[in-house]
């Protein structure tokens, strides 16, 4: 039960909820990438994008969405964004000269596929890609939405988050790491996406109260730092088909992770935190509508993939 009496969902319940979102996802990304680009960029492209990943991203844009009343159009084109950024900064991160990774989402990596430039260029055009379904001709997002979007959406990406924080995995390979600097890390390189996710959904409603839109960060925040602990623990645990990615990778490349400072236990235990303080924030935001953001949290933390 949560503080206001109403029941969490089930995984029944979040997959019914999810269901259509999902395929409304997958439906706007075939039509909208990589259709215009010339033959093998495009073709990278969409191989970067479609038919993989969980879409946990996009899921969340929904849900902010949903909780503050959003409108649907600004909703779908942000989902769909914060996903093109999501996928460019795999392939990039999979790159030899970052984490030399062969095994995405069940199959090859881009560069594996396309080579090493084919696999920058399609990052590049993916991430413009974003932007620009951000800011589509006609009436049916206004200007300051589409501006409140793109802001939201480049900080997220940029050095003050993802960005950054794959500058400060790069530079932390061998070192010990500690607590603060490992959770400024992951703050970074991860929790920033999904925290923006949450942050653009909330952007596709009227203005929030301070204290409500305040809420909707925290647990974004503590939501995102759980992801990439999580992220740490199946690294370890679970198995490369499982994952779709190549499992041991962490400690094969000598990498702070949570595991490597807390051990697995004391790594699912501030997973379970870090959840408590997501779904404490959801119930100080007085917010109606936050079951699925609730679902999605557990989700995140409970996942085995
Ligand atoms: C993997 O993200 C990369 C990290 C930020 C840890 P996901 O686990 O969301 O990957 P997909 O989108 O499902 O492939
Ligand atoms: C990547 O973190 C975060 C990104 C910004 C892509 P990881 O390097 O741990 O992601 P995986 O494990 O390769 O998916
Ligand atoms: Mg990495
Ligand atoms: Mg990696
Ligand atoms: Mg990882």
């Amino acid at each position: 039960m949560t503080v206001d009496g109403t029941l969490h969902w089930d995984a029944a319940r979040l997959a019914a909820w999810s269901e259509p979102k999902l395929s409304r996802v997958e439906a706007a990304l075939s039509e909208w990438v990589g259709v215009d680009a010339p033959v093998q960029l495009g073709d990278a492209m969409r191989y970067a994008v479609l038919d993989g990943g969980k879409r946990l991203r996009p899921m969340l844009v929904f849900a902010a969405s949903e909780a503050v009343g959003g409108q649907a159009e600004a909703a779908l084109r942000a989902a769909c964004s914060v996903e093109l950024i999501h996928a460019y900064s795999l392939v990039h991160d999979d790159l030899p000269c970052m984490d030399n990774d062969v095994l995405r989402r069940g199959k090859p990596t881009v560069h594996v596929k396309f080579g090493e430039a084919g696999a920058l260029l399609a990052g590049d055009a993916l991430q413009a890609l974003a932007f620009e379904l951000l800011t589509p001709d006609g009436e049916a997002i206004s200007p300051a939405v589409q501006a409140n979007l793109c802001r939201l959406l480049a900080r997220a990406a940029g050095s003050q988050g993802m960005a950054g924080g794959q500058a400060i995995d790069l530079a932390s390979v061998g070192l010990a790491l500690d607590e603060a600097q490992l959770r400024e890390m992951h703050r970074l390189k991860t929790g920033a996406l999904l925290q923006g996710s949450v942050e653009m959904g909330a952007a596709c409603g009227e203005a929030l109260a301070p204290g409500a839109l305040g809420a909707l960060r925290e647990y974004g925040a503590a939501m995102g730092l759980a992801f990439q602990v999580v992220d740490d623990i199946l690294d370890v645990i679970a198995d490369s088909e499982t994952l779709g990615k190549t499992a041991g990778k962490d400690a094969a490349s000598d990498k702070p992770t949570y595991v490597s400072l807390l051990g697995l236990d004391g790594a699912r235990a501030q997973a379970r935190e870090l959840l408590a303080q997501a779904l404490a924030a959801l119930d100080r935001s007085t917010l109606a509508d936050t079951g699925a953001l609730r679902a999605l949290a557990h989700m995140v933390v409970d996942r085995d993939r």
